[in-house]
């Protein structure tokens, strides 16, 4: 199959302008070094920190967004034998890598570490696997903290996920059920049929002044045992918080920065990077790889393939977005503009126009 295979000298890229604009442009396609694979992509799929990146500076002009992809390998670093040329994998990166960068979710080549790759089985499509890597890594790194996943859950164990139709609630919700807790969860009314459909036991609108007291109420125990905030906005930590038991740990993990947290709760900030096994260096704080948390990601990665294959794990919901990268700016202002809800935006690269 190698034999076939032509890879380009240059390649299409959505690349940030001055004006923090996104357009596409001509980037060479890098080789891939040791350890490292060269994927072909074919479905790329959009995150918040896409557009916060590109709107706070953390990716420069010239540089290019996108951390999600599903794609096929094309070309194999010096020493990589775990994954074969033409196979389908899913991955995720962080975004920026300066003037040279080689990798990036909104272009048609990334070159990643095969390590962090998930094999996608043939049950699965391109446009279900792209909505895993970050959101689910994101969510099993909180559930980690919570309730040492995938150690199943002791009996009639209430977990609460704050947002259960954000892409990371949503695999939140599907990964707690999976290890045995009841599951509540807010959302619209809207997404109340979503959120049960991958887990949860209850749902409860996140609109209605009375949030708290549903939930508690839900638990007949006075309260959940575990809380796992996806949104951490606005009140959202606090309501979590005010919906933990009285007695036992007070555990919260979160996944944007809070101020003063209720200091008779353990608040847990997620920061998914560490999985992929870098250091830290955001939302001013600089935390050094940790080589447990790197060794549970990798853990994490071979197993989605192995649920998915099984049917026991599956994808977020997803809204096609038609124009390849030529859409990727408006998906990156509607995103922005608060209008996704329960699903993931993706886009499939062959699509794009020069
Ligand atoms: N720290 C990290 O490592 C990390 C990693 C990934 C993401 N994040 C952050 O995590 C957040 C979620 O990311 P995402 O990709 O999951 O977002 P997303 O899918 O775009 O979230 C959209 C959803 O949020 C829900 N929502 C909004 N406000 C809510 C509230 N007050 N209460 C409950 N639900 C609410 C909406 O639910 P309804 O439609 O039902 O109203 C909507 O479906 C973002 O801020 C992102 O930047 C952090």
């Amino acid at each position: 199959m190698s034999a076939t295979l032509t890879i380009p000298e240059t390649q299409k890229a959505a690349i940030v302008q001055k004006d923090k604009s996104v357009a596409i442009q001509i980037v060479p396609v890098a080789k891939p070094g040791p350890s490292e694979v060269l994927v072909q992509i074919t479905v790329a799929a959009q995150n918040p920190t896409d557009w916060k990146s590109i709107d706070w500076g953390r990716i420069q002009p010239g540089q290019s967004p996108g951390c999600d992809f599903a794609g096929r390998v094309v070309a194999l670093g010096e020493g990589v034998t775990a994954v074969k040329i033409g196979e389908r994998v899913a991955g995720w990166n962080v975004s920026g890598g300066g003037a040279k960068q080689r990798s990036s979710a909104f272009r048609e080549y990334t070159v990643v570490p095969w390590h962090h790759l998930t094999k996608i089985p043939a049950n699965t499509s391109d446009e279900e696997a792209a909505t895993i890597p970050l959101a689910a890594a994101t969510a099993v790194l909180g559930l980690r903290y919570l309730s040492n996943f995938p150690q199943p859950a002791p009996l009639n164990k209430w977990f609460l996920v704050w947002g259960g139709a954000s892409s990371v609630g949503l695999y939140a919700v599907q990964l707690a059920h999976i290890q045995g807790y009841k599951v509540v969860t807010t959302a619209s009314a809207k997404n109340h049929e979503l959120v049960k459909s991958h887990g949860a036991d209850v749902a409860v609108d996140y609109h209605a002044s009375d949030v708290v007291e549903q939930i508690v109420r839900a638990t007949g125990q006075g309260g959940v045992d575990h809380a796992y905030d996806a949104i951490s906005e606005g009140n959202s930590t606090a309501l979590a918080i005010k919906a933990l038991k009285q007695l036992g740990a007070r555990n919260v993990a979160i996944v944007l920065p809070v101020k003063d947290t209720d200091p008779t709760a353990d608040v847990y900030m997620v920061l998914c990077s560490g999985l992929l096994g870098y250091p830290i260096d955001a939302f001013g704080m600089y935390i050094p790889r940790d080589e447990r948390v790197y060794q549970f990601g990798l853990e994490f990665t071979k197993l989605v393939s192995e649920w998915l294959q099984e049917g026991r794990f599956k994808g977020n919901p997803h809204t096609l977005m038609s124009g390849g990268l030529n859409a990727i700016p408006g998906g990156l202002a509607f995103m922005k503009e608060g209008k996704v809800s329960g699903t993931k935006l993706v886009y499939r690269i062959a699509e794009t126009k020069a």
